[in-house]
């Protein structure tokens, strides 16, 4: 495995090196869902890049990124147990920004302004922003993202189609703990408390779907609601039953494209999923 923490040293090695690139940026404090796209990306290319890097311009809220958690020695043993040729790429901020942390501005043919969009100003632009980097850096044949932020894994496919990269996109699917509750770096700063409750937001998404199935989108929506309001710990931000294309609650004409998307707060902490209806 090689530290690679510069965009100079990063290129070196890539330069030196033959074989289809599978890429798998991240933000650290890894987990099994972090683990299932490295474990594609070796199942499909000889050369494997991880990115660790906590990018600013895609929080909103400078407590969270305060308060991401942040446990680079552990990322780096867990990657070297699966992908001991791993290259892992752990730029600084003025590695990969310079001097201005801004985010570029994108027109995401309103991808971005619903749910994750709506509620955290400016969020999808700041990740738009530094996943065009790293791919211009990296130039990998192929990069993966999670399901778990579908919305993300969307923004990025048109954004890789607007500006015409050739990079593969490839989604991969949502791992959960036993519960349910959908594997996340944040369920680490959940108290045990807390952490009763979360599987409530996976459970919610379930019941949804076979009302969705067996009734309609209203019944769904009253049911979710119920469930949110019958406890006090969980605050539903909302629940959405959405395209799978273009995220739009009002275009549910492919029934094979449906997918519910449930975000929560959780005391300081935000969750989110979602489940393919
Ligand atoms: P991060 O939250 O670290 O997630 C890195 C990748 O892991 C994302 O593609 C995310 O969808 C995926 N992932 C997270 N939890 C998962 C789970 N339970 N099952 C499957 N995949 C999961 O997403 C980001 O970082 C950033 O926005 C990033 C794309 C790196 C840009 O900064």
């Amino acid at each position: 495995m090689k530290i690679l923490k510069t965009t100079q040293s990063l290129q070196e090695t890539l330069g030196s090196i033959q074989g289809l690139v599978g890429f798998v940026p991240t933000m650290g404090a890894l987990h099994q869902g972090h683990l299932s796209l490295i474990q594609k990306s070796l199942e499909e290319n000889p050369v494997l890049v991880v990115s660790i890097f906590v990018n600013p311009t895609q929080f909103d809220n400078p407590l969270d990124l305060e308060k991401y958690p942040r446990s680079l020695s552990n990322d780096l043993s867990l990657i070297k147990q699966i992908a001991p040729d791993a290259l892992v790429f752990t730029p600084s901020v003025s590695e990969i920004y310079g001097n201005t942390v801004d985010a570029k501005e994108y027109a995401f043919e309103g991808l971005d302004r619903v749910m994750e969009g709506a509620s955290r100003k400016g969020h999808f632009q700041g990740v738009a922003t530094v996943v065009e980097q790293l791919l211009n850096l990296v130039k990998p044949d192929s990069a993966y993202f999670g399901e778990k932020d579908f919305q993300q894994l969307q923004i990025i496919k048109k954004m890789v189609a607007q500006r015409k990269y050739t990079t593969t996109i490839v989604g991969c699917p949502i791992k959960r703990e036993p519960d349910g509750l959908a594997m996340s770096s944040r369920n680490q700063r959940l108290s045990s408390e807390q952490r009763l409750q979360a599987p409530l937001i996976f459970q919610a998404l379930q019941e949804a779907k076979s009302l969705f199935q067996s009734q309609n989108t209203a019944a769904a929506h009253r049911h979710v609601e119920a469930l949110f309001a019958a406890q006090s710990q969980l605050n539903l931000d909302y629940f959405s039953i959405c395209s799978e294309e273009n995220l739009m609650e009002n275009q549910l004409d492919k029934p094979e494209k449906v997918r519910g998307f449930i975000a929560a707060q959780l005391g300081e902490i935000r969750l989110i999923d979602n489940l393919k209806f």
